[in-house]
């Protein structure tokens, strides 16, 4: 299928922060735009500021002045709806409202001709919901671009119940044409990026409630130990909370509540009292003038074992006895089936976090998953407080001889990048079997959308397929809420069934 040819007109309704963003994007494109404003004045406006950003691509030379002078003569605002009759696709960035969008189009449909597609570029409300006021919903289909459009390559192209594959497609091509990246998805709660990221938000903020670890130092765990470009507490507070929550709610309030992705009180309290981060001067972190941003907890210096004993190949963290070596540490190996552990000379076990609580054995220090223990910046421990000191010590300075910075955590099951990578891998392995996604646009989704340093279904990949499906085990059995619960899709990867493609 191909894509809609750029001699068409694309329509777009709802002249916001989403709808120049598209339009800007088709017109680049060489489609000639329309624009469309239920407030008047604001579509003219909107044309006005497209022209201003077109006018900095040329400033930055990444655009002709005769490029630019073009694209501005195509772009047109209407002042009714009728004036959209001739367009081979209407892109709809209005109000977040079910009844506004379904109104629209009712609307819509009487103006266009029969082959026109019609896009919603809605976030959080059901494509088949809004579709459902159609006489011919099957060239309806959701076009999820990710703000600021022109910047971000990702867009989602939703099928809603009545979506034909064909409208897809056209859709899906369009994009591409249009220098994106299209996923395809179904329609289910959240689509593919706002459903599956939840866990990069709820597992930080659940183990700052349940376990008192302050936001800087899980902010700077996930940085740089996992990879991630912000920590959660960061990121929020940057994208406003009451945003983000909203988001986690909607996505909770669809899946009737699921344990999954129960939303946060700590998160509620910050947005119930204004706290919206940058925005209104204060969130997690407060951004008054003058305000120092509290550091992570590091550990202070202790010195190197001399010595480890390593039983097993300590897999998924294999990598960290070569650097041992390297750091001049005797490693003596054990039997290889043995388990996968490192005895420190105090007697004590350095174990990969695994979901079970270190309370639970004698004298065992967990350590947390890294993206790359190479490249990784900081490590963090987590031990009862029965762990012996000497044993604590050993383990904070083994990794300290490897360079890394150490946070030391009290005793936090699954801790915080394990706990975090494992529920973002069950949850998009769910969507796999459900259909909502393929895992190879799943993965490209939360890579492109979200900046993941791995898409999620990989990073579980790498890591093995009943190490999630172990951790998350032990987590639920810590945590017996539901929310840790092992999702199917999870359960047939684990157990090598094939996953079938969604696209
Ligand atoms: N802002 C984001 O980050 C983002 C990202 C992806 C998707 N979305 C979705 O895009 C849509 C628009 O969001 P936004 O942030 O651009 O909103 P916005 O408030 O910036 O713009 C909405 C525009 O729609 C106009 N409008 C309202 N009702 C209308 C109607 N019946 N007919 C024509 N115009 C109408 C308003 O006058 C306004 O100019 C929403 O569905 C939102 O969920 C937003």
């Amino acid at each position: 299928m191909t894509a809609i040819d750029t001699s068409r007109t694309v329509a777009v309704v709802g002249t916001g922060t989403m709808g120049q963003g598209i339009a800007q994007v088709a017109l680049v494109a060489g489609h000639p735009v329309r624009l469309y404003d239920a407030v008047a004045g604001r579509a003219g406006e909107a044309a006005d500021a497209i022209g201003a950003r077109l006018d900095r691509l040329v400033e930055k030379g990444r655009m002709g002045a005769g490029e630019r002078d073009a694209a501005r003569a195509r772009l047109v605002p209407a002042v009714d709806l009728a004036e959209l009759a001739d367009a081979a696709l209407v892109v709809e960035a209005v109000l977040e409202q079910l009844a506004v969008k379904q109104e629209l189009f009712a609307e819509l449909e009487k103006i266009v001709a029969d082959d026109c597609l019609l896009a919603t570029n809605t976030s959080s409300l059901s494509v088949t919901a809004v579709a459902g006021a159609l006489r011919a919903p099957g060239r309806f289909v959701g076009l999820h671009f990710f703000n600021p459009a022109p910047l971000l390559p990702l867009v989602e192209v939703v099928s809603g119940h009545a979506t034909d594959e064909e409208t897809a497609t056209r859709a899906w091509a369009t994009a591409a044409a249009w220098g994106k990246t299209p996923v395809r998805c179904a329609d289910l709660p959240g689509f593919i990026v706002n459903r599956i990221a939840r866990p990069f938000y709820a597992e930080a903020f659940a183990v700052h409630e349940e376990h008192g670890i302050d936001p800087a130092t899980i902010d700077a765990i996930l940085r740089e130990s996992g990879g991630f470009a912000m920590g959660p507490f960061e990121l929020t507070d940057l994208i406003g909370q009451d945003v983000n929550e909203a988001v986690t709610r909607s996505v909770w309030e669809s899946f009737f509540h699921s344990p999954k992705f129960q939303p946060s009180l700590a998160q509620r309290r910050l947005v119930e009292s204004r706290r919206l981060g940058r925005k209104s001067g204060h969130g997690w972190f407060s951004y008054a003038e003058g305000a120092a941003r509290p550091g992570p907890a590091d550990a202070g210096p202790e010195d190197a074992p001399e010595y480890v004993i390593a039983e097993g190949d300590l897999a998924p963290a294999a990598e960290l006895i070569g650097m041992i070596r390297e750091a001049g540490i005797t490693v003596r190996q054990e039997d290889e089936d043995k388990g996968t552990r490192l005895i420190l000379p105090s007697g004590g076990q350095l174990v990969l976090a695994d979901g079970q609580i270190s309370a639970e054995f004698r004298d065992v220090v967990y350590f947390d998953l890294a993206l790359d223990y190479r490249t990784a910046g900081r490590i963090a421990l987590s031990a009862a407080a029965e762990v012996q000191q000497d044993t604590l010590a050993q383990a904070t300075g083994l990794f300290q001889a490897l360079g890394k910075r150490v946070s030391v955590l009290p005793d936090v099951p699954g801790m915080i990048v394990a706990r975090t990578v494992a529920m973002l891998g069950d949850l998009a392995l769910d969507a796999v079997a459900r259909r909502v996604a393929s895992a190879e646009d799943i993965d490209t989704a939360m890579r492109l959308g979200v900046n993941y340093p791995l898409g999620p279904v990989e990073w579980n990949e790498k890591l093995g397929r009943d190490w999630a499906w172990e951790l998350l085990a032990n987590l639920h059995q810590a945590v017996p809420t539901g929310r840790y619960a092992r999702t199917l899709g999870l359960h047939q990867w684990s157990y090598g069934s094939p996953l079938e493609d969604a696209s």
